[in-house]
């Protein structure tokens, strides 16, 4: 997949640019607060919808305006497609396919997919089991779209319960409607915990071939799936789920909240058998970030025979001259856009067509390729 163009209107800091991308590396330099980051940004909304950065879409729009819009042309499987977003202060965003206006925008399928790396992504390591469970869920619902349908509803019945739980007592009627939700809690959450568990078997083979590439077989990285529901085998899930459910239930009366579940899973990236959060140092746990970026690459080539977008948001400057090459080597044939505060590291790139493009206060200019 290609994008040929893009056209944006009053998004953050531009008001009214169109660009031509070619079909492999792209580069954006820009000096700091110049509209990098909001340009991936616009090019992220075209895929998923929605913003990585927020999830308040009228920060989108420019200050000075009441509306904003997004166009991309791209190609699929050599298929043009026309992907329109409009954004509005005070009404409803609206998305458009080929002049056709989608009713659904919690599955947004454009079929645009891409993916981004940004210094940002370090929290994945880093940081809490919501940070990992954010990148799990993306990237299964980039191979596998009925499972952003599946955590919708998921979190949709986990907000009832929730809900129910926080009402002052539980009579005959209430406790009847709580084994409702707890039936399609436990029903949901099976299929969301058998699809990451088999997700993370395939992914970890992937990572680690690829972290043994990026550190001369020097370390070995394993990811680890840490389910709060335990299970010794699939047809247990169910019976532990509900175990679980009903042993915390007193707890969850007080505080409101449900323990149990796969909102409460996390995954584990272990490196030479050390958990990397606590262990690994910051420069590993930024390898196990690319190590990880470049096969959720190759899961989605592999599992969907279609080659994704690479958006790379100033991450070339950190990543010493072997890992750039790898990096490059890698992605050859997709269509990669960099950005980077500096030229320095990324003029070398030869081999590929690349174009070159300057980024200043909201104007791109276009100066090579
Ligand atoms: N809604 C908006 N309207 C106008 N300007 C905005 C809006 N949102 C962000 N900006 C401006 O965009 C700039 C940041 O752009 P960004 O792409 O994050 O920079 P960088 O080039 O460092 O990645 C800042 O100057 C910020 O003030
Ligand atoms: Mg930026």
């Amino acid at each position: 997949m290609k994008i040929d163009s893009i056209r944006l209107i009053n998004f953050r800091n531009y008001y009214d640019i169109s660009l031509e991308l070619n079909e492999n590396i792209n580069i954006f330099i820009g000096k700091n607060a110049q509209g990098k980051t909001n340009l991936l940004e616009a090019i992220y909304m075209c895929a998923e919808g929605k913003s990585f950065r927020t999830s308040r879409d009228r920060e989108l729009i420019n200050l000075n305006k009441n509306e904003a819009y997004i166009g991309a042309k791209v190609k699929l499987d050599g298929i043009d497609r026309l992907i329109e977003i409009k954004l509005k202060r005070d009404g409803a965003k609206r998305i458009k396919i080929n002049r056709v206006e989608l009713k659904n925008l919690r599955e947004l399928h454009s079929g645009l997919i891409v993916v981004i790396f940004s210094p940002d992504d370090l929290k994945i390591v880093k940081e809490g089991p919501g940070e990992r469970r954010n990148f799990l869920d993306n990237v299964i619902s980039q191979i596998k779209p009925v499972y952003r349908y599946n955590i919708n509803k998921y979190n949709k019945v986990l907000f009832q319960r929730n809900n129910l739980l926080r009402t002052d007592k539980l009579n005959a009627q209430t406790k009847s409607l709580l084994e409702i939700f707890d039936s399609q809690l436990i029903k949901i959450g099976k299929e969301i915990i058998l699809t990451r568990a088999e997700f993370i078997e395939k992914f970890s083979p992937i990572a680690e071939k690829n972290h043994a590439r990026l550190t001369t077989g020097r370390e070995k990285l394993v990811l680890k799936y840490n389910p709060s529901v335990k299970f010794s085998n699939k047809d247990a899930i169910e019976n532990s789920f509900l175990e679980e459910l009903n042993k915390n239930l007193e707890k969850d009366l007080k505080t409101g909240n449900t323990s149990i579940g796969p909102h409460r899973d996390d995954i584990q990236f272990d490196l030479d058998g050390l958990n990397a959060r606590v262990f690994a140092s910051q420069g590993q746990q930024r390898t196990i970030v690319l190590s990880i970026k470049l096969s959720e690459v190759e899961i989605i080539k592999r599992e969907r025979n279609l080659y994704p977008i690479l958006l790379l948001d100033d991450v070339f400057s950190e990543l010493d001259e072997d890992r750039r090459w790898y990096l490059i080597n890698s992605f050859k044939d997709i269509q990669t856009i960099i950005t980077s505060a500096d030229i320095s590291n990324i003029d070398r790139i030869s081999g590929v067509r690349r174009t070159l493009f300057y980024i200043e206060k909201g104007k791109i200019r276009r100066v090579k390729g």
